[in-house]
């Protein structure tokens, strides 16, 4: 049984069919990424996975957990986390205090227990600080724990996004566009940080432009046109085929 099957997945948004009967599965341990042109409806397989949106046909099974009705927090406690592609980061906070929101949907302190500082939320406090810590750790920024997330540069803060979904405790990762905008060598350290996340298990969905970077990094591709899948496969292979050439990479390669 894979890990996330996204099965007969169709999104319309009024008139626009944003995905189309789409169709593909990941493996527990894999680092699959999702490609294609833009608008072609990758984020939002991420936001139907996540439950920002839910399908209009179709279902997406977690674990063997049926998506389709859960809300976004109760999805994150079933162990998906995820980056997005607008970065939110709060530069007037530290590196830790950025990664301790991430806790949010592991908390099950309400607002008036944190109000009031009462002893459960207190315990989920200092939890949620270790937690954050050892995640820093997981993506190498434990020396930045206190400084400004504003200081930091690109790289750091998409590493930082990836701190911050690793503290939610997920066995899957969503990664929506974590090299755009970086140099070569914090592409580099992105990685070897995301090969170093799935060595210790965790499972990862990407979405990238940045072929280099997806060519290196997956086992598999899916390439999306116009909310359609067009191919599905190893990376070389997905070099290699005529539509997707047409589609998108000769437009990228360009
Ligand atoms: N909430 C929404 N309301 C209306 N249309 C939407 C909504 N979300 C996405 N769309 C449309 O669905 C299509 C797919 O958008 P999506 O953001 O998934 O593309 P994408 O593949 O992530 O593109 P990019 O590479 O530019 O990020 C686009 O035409 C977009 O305008
Ligand atoms: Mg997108």
């Amino acid at each position: 049984m894979p890990l996330l099957d996204i099965a007969n997945v169709s999104k319309s948004f009024g008139g626009l069919d944003a995905l189309k009967d789409v169709n593909f599965a990941v493996h527990q341990g894999q680092i699959k990424a999702l490609i294609g042109p833009n608008g072609a409806g990758k984020t939002t397989v991420f936001n139907l996975i996540s439950g920002s949106y839910r399908p209009s046909a179709g279902r997406v099974v977690f674990g063997g957990v049926d998506l389709t009705r859960k809300a976004p927090h109760a999805i994150c406690r079933l162990g998906v986390g995820r980056t997005f592609q607008h970065s939110l980061v709060f530069d007037g906070m530290t590196v830790l205090e950025n990664v301790t929101v991430g806790r949010h949907c592991r908390s099950k302190a309400g607002v008036l227990s944190a109000a009031l500082s009462l002893p459960l939320h207190r315990r989920e406090e200092r939890e949620a600080f270790k937690v954050a810590g050892e995640s820093l750790r997981r993506v190498g920024l434990e020396g930045k724990a206190d400084e400004f997330a504003g200081n930091l540069p690109m790289g750091e803060r998409h590493l930082l996004e990836i701190a911050r979904a690793l503290a939610t405790e997920p066995k899957m990762l969503l990664l929506d566009e974590p090299a755009a905008g970086l140099n070569e060598e914090e592409t580099e350290r992105l990685a070897e940080t995301v090969r170093r996340i799935r060595s210790e298990g965790i499972t990862v969905l990407l979405v990238e432009h940045h072929m280099g970077f997806v060519m290196e990094i997956s086992d598999e591709v899916v390439v999306l046109d116009y909310g359609r899948k067009i191919a599905e496969g190893p990376p070389l292979m997905i070099m290699d085929n005529d539509e997707v050439v047409k589609a998108y990479l000769g437009e990228a390669l360009e």
